[in-house]
């Protein structure tokens, strides 16, 4: 059976990409369908990333019942800590902006009971299987229930907001696909039952390899520590996690309690050489992946969200296609400034497993270029804290 639903805007993804967009998209009088394959409990139980930028903030504020400000936390600062020694970076006083820890699935329980509440219509376990006449001005989505039976969104414009497997993003790249660039470590994760360690976020690079120090409430942590891409999240004693943890964060003591999740995080740097085609866009993890060094994932699906929202208004409202020509251009300058930020951190952290002394000793070299400058520092600031957004 084929049931098929006409919208203004057919929307691939339920992630924070696609949920804010059917927000804003909803506010301007703009009509949107939105699909996830996986089912509500999925989609509000993946454990992410915790840090919001500023801008990103200020969008959730315009988010009926956003609990960002009022369970998440303000974080005026982080540390570096390198050779032994904590350095704060204060971005109150470097750039007078702020980070809020709040975790990616908290802002995601607020996106979808905000959507729901107003009435958007939202479809769970509704997985894509194509995108069709993207070069008309009618495109349509191709979908299947859980129960098995198609569903065709026929649309004005189709978005993939549809995460690293994009449905979406061969129509719009066709055999192209992207930039792309691997690490040879990735992040071993974990959250335990214990009161943060310190009163802010923790970037440690130590001769052992990197760790970060988070946090997600008073009474649980977040920690990373770098591993092997291959390694086997079950393969670790938590006695050998505390270890490994606390021989990455020297000068500090770590407090520790029962790690009840564990994960092995790749990295990936990618950015898909199109953005759009026609009447299909590609946004957030569809359009690019950072690694998670400085934690830009989110806040750049959402700075792509507000260039979108943007060329679609003046599509849709006043049939003015030049921001929509422009939108691949304006998101890209962004995407490659976090791109490069996410690197950076990342490289500057990170212990190579080929790295040899002369690397060693430069990396300290930058660390302290950093720290001891306020050039350097500001810059730090100003990227971990976000760019203005458009
Ligand atoms: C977290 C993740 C990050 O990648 C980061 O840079 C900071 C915090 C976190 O999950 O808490």
């Amino acid at each position: 059976m084929t049931t098929t639903l006409t919208t203004r805007v057919a929307i691939i993804g339920a992630g924070p990409a696609g949920l804010l967009l059917a927000n804003r998209l909803r506010i301007a009088g703009i009509d949107s369908i939105v699909i996830d394959s996986r089912t509500r409990e999925q989609i509000e139980h993946t454990i992410r990333a915790g840090i919001l930028e500023q801008g990103t903030v200020e969008l959730l504020d315009e988010i009926a019942g956003s609990r960002a400000r009022t369970v998440g936390s303000r974080h005026e600062g982080i540390e570096l800590r390198f050779a032994g020694e904590g350095h704060r970076i204060d971005f109150d006083a470097l750039v007078g902006r702020a980070v809020w820890l709040y975790p990616q699935h908290e802002v995601l329980r607020d996106l979808v009971a905000e959507a729901l509440d107003a009435g958007q219509d939202l479809r769970f376990e509704v997985t894509a299987e194509a995108v069709v006449d993207e070069a008309s001005d009618r495109p349509a989505v191709v979908a299947r229930t859980a129960a098995g039976d198609e569903v065709v969104i026929r649309a004005e414009f189709v978005v993939g907001a549809d995460g690293s497997r994009s449905v979406a993003r061969p129509v719009v790249t066709g055999s192209h696909g992207g930039y792309f660039r691997e690490y040879p470590f990735a992040w071993f994760g974990i959250l335990t039952e214990a009161p943060p360690s310190a009163p802010e976020l923790i970037y440690s690079n130590s001769p052992d390899g990197f760790a970060l120090i988070s946090q997600r409430s008073p009474e649980v942590q977040r920690m990373y520590f770098q591993c092997d891409p291959d390694a086997d999240p079950q393969a670790f004693s938590e006695a050998q996690l505390w270890d490994e943890l606390q021989k990455r964060v020297p000068g500090t003591t770590l407090n520790e309690g029962p790690i009840f999740q564990r994960d092995v995080l790749r990295f990936r740097s990618f950015v898909a050489y199109e953005l759009r085609k026609g009447r299909v866009a590609i946004i957030g993890d569809a359009a690019h992946t950072v690694p998670p060094t400085g934690a830009k994932g989110m806040n750049l699906a959402a700075a792509d969200v507000l260039v979108l929202e943007r060329a679609l208004r003046a599509l849709l409202l006043e049939n003015d296609e030049r921001p929509l020509d422009a939108f691949a251009e304006t998101a890209l300058r962004r995407i490659w400034k976090a791109q490069h930020f996410s690197w950076w951190m990342t490289s500057m952290l990170h212990v190579a497993p080929d790295a040899s002394d002369f690397d060693r000793k430069r990396q300290l070299g930058e660390l302290r270029s950093v720290v001891e400058s306020e050039a350097g520092s500001t810059y730090l600031a100003e990227a971990y804290t976000g760019w203005p957004l458009d």
